[in-house]
C-alpha cells in the first residue's frame, strides 16, 4: 500500500469513528456541520471566528481542507512513519486547533513566511508545520511537497479564511507566564493527584491518551519541554476535564517535574538561536546559553537526519 493510500484510509476512517475524546471537552463538533464560507468582507479580530469544515465536501479544495483536518487529529494513526510517539498534533492544539492559550492554528496562516529567533531565518509555513513533525511529535519531516502536507495546509489555510496577511487573532500562542521558579519535588506529587487518573505513572499516557516523557512523548527541542511553554499549557488546559483549577505556581511546579524527565533527543538543538538570545528555560546548550539542569535525552533510533529542518538561507539582519 502507498504511503498516500494508507494516509487517506486511516484519515477517512478514523475521523468517522473516533471522536470521543473531543466530545468529552464538551465543543461543538464542527466537522459534523455544513460548511459557511463566510461572505464577511471587514474582519474584526473581537468577533472573527474561523469556518467550520464541511464534512461532506464537494469540490477538491473542501476534500483537501477535510483531510487536513483528519491528519492533524489522527497523525500518528495516519501518518506512522513520520510520527515518534503516541501524540497527535491536536494533543497540543487543542480542539482541533482552534481553543485559545493552546497555541491555536486558527490565524497562523496568515502570520507566514515569518522571521523566528529560534531559526535565524524567514521560515514559511511548511517549515514551521516540520518543526512541530520534527521536534513536538519527536518525528520526520514531511516533503513539503507531499500531498498530505498541502492538505495540512489547506486546513490551516481555511481556518484562517479573512485573516488579514500578519494580523494577530485573540488568544494566540501559549500566554504569557509571571517570572516563577517551579519545584519538582512539589511538582512529582501535584502530578500523583491531578495527572496520573490520565496520563500514567510513568508519564508514558493511557490509551489514547498521550505521553508525558519517555520514548513516546515530545522530544527535547519541542517548545512543551520548556518550563515556562509547559507551565503555561498546563495552566489554561489541564487537567484536561478541569482546565483552570491549578494556579501558576502549581503549573509551575508540575511543568518543573515533567521536564526534567527523560524524553527523545532533537538532532541539531544546539544550532538554534544562532544569533543568541535562547530563552533561560530553554533545557540544552546553545551558542551563549547553558542550560540549567538538562534532562536526559533518548537517542532517536530511526534516521535522525529526517529530524533536522535545515533554515533557508535569509539576508541577516542589521544589528
Ligand atoms: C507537544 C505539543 C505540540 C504538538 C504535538 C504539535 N505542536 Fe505545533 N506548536 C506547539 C507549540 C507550543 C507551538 C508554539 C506556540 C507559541 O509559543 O506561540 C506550536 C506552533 C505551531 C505552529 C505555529 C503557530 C503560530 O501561531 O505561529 C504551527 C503552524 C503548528 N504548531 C502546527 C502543528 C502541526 C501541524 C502539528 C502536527 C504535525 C503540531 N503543530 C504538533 C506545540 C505542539
Ligand atoms: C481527564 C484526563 C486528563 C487529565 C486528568 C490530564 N490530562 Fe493532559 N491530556 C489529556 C488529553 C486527552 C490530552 C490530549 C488532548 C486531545 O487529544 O484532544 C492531553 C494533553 C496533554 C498535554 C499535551 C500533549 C502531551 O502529551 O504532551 C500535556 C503537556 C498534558 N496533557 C499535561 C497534563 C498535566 C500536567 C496534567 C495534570 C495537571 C494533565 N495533563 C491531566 C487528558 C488529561
Amino acid at each position: 500500500m502507498s504511503s498516500r493510500v494508507h494516509a487517506r484510509w486511516f484519515a477517512a476512517a478514523a475521523l468517522v469513528s473516533a471522536c470521543s475524546l473531543q466530545e468529552a471537552s464538551n465543543r461543538v463538533d464542527s466537522t459534523a456541520s455544513v460548511a459557511q464560507r463566510p461572505s464577511t468582507r471587514g474582519w474584526n479580530p473581537n468577533t472573527w471566528q474561523a469556518p467550520v469544515v464541511d464534512s461532506t465536501p464537494d469540490d477538491p479544495f473542501e476534500v483537501s481542507v477535510y483531510r487536513g483536518l483528519a491528519l492533524i487529529t489522527h497523525t500518528r494513526d495516519s501518518l506512522p512513519g513520520y510520527v515518534g510517539g503516541s501524540l497527535n498534533c491536536t494533543s497540543c492544539h487543542l480542539e482541533e486547533g482552534r481553543r485559545v492559550n493552546a497555541a491555536p492554528l486558527v490565524g497562523a496562516f496568515a502570520r507566514f513566511p515569518k522571521y523566528l529567533d529560534r531559526s535565524g531565518a524567514v521560515v514559511p509555513i511548511e517549515d514551521r508545520i516540520n518543526y512541530c513533525f520534527t521536534r513536538s511529535l519527536a518525528g520526520s519531516k514531511l516533503p513539503s511537497d507531499s500531498r498530505e502536507m498541502q492538505d495540512i495546509v489547506a486546513y490551516l489555510a481555511f481556518i484562517s479564511t479573512d485573516v488579514p496577511t500578519g494580523s494577530h487573532v485573540r488568544g494566540e500562542g501559549l500566554a504569557k507566564m509571571p517570572p516563577l521558579t517551579g519545584d519538582s519535588g512539589r511538582g512529582r506529587r501535584l502530578f500523583t493527584d491531578n495527572c496520573v487518573r490520565c496520563h500514567g505513572n510513568n508519564g508514558a499516557g493511557l490509551g489514547p491518551i498521550p505521553a508525558l516523557w519517555g520514548a513516546q512523548s515530545f522530544s527535547i527541542g519541542a517548545s512543551m519541554a520548556r518550563v515556562e511553554r509547559a507551565a503555561s499549557f498546563i495552566r489554561h488546559n489541564m487537567p484536561f476535564d478541569r482546565p483552570g483549577t491549578l494556579n501558576n505556581q502549581e503549573s509551575f511546579d508540575i511543568a518543573a517535574y515533567i521536564t526534567s524527565m527523560a524524553r527523545p533527543d532533537s538532532p541539531g538543538k544546539e544550532n538554534d538561536w544562532p544569533n543568541g538570545g535562547t530563552p533561560a528555560d530553554v533545557p540544552y546548550d546553545t551558542k551563549g546559553h547553558k542550560a540549567f539542569h538538562p534532562p536526559k535525552v533518548l537517542p532517536r533510533t530511526s534516521n535522525p537526519a529526517a529530524a533536522i529542518v535545515a533554515a533557508p538561507a535569509s539576508v541577516p539582519r542589521n544589528k
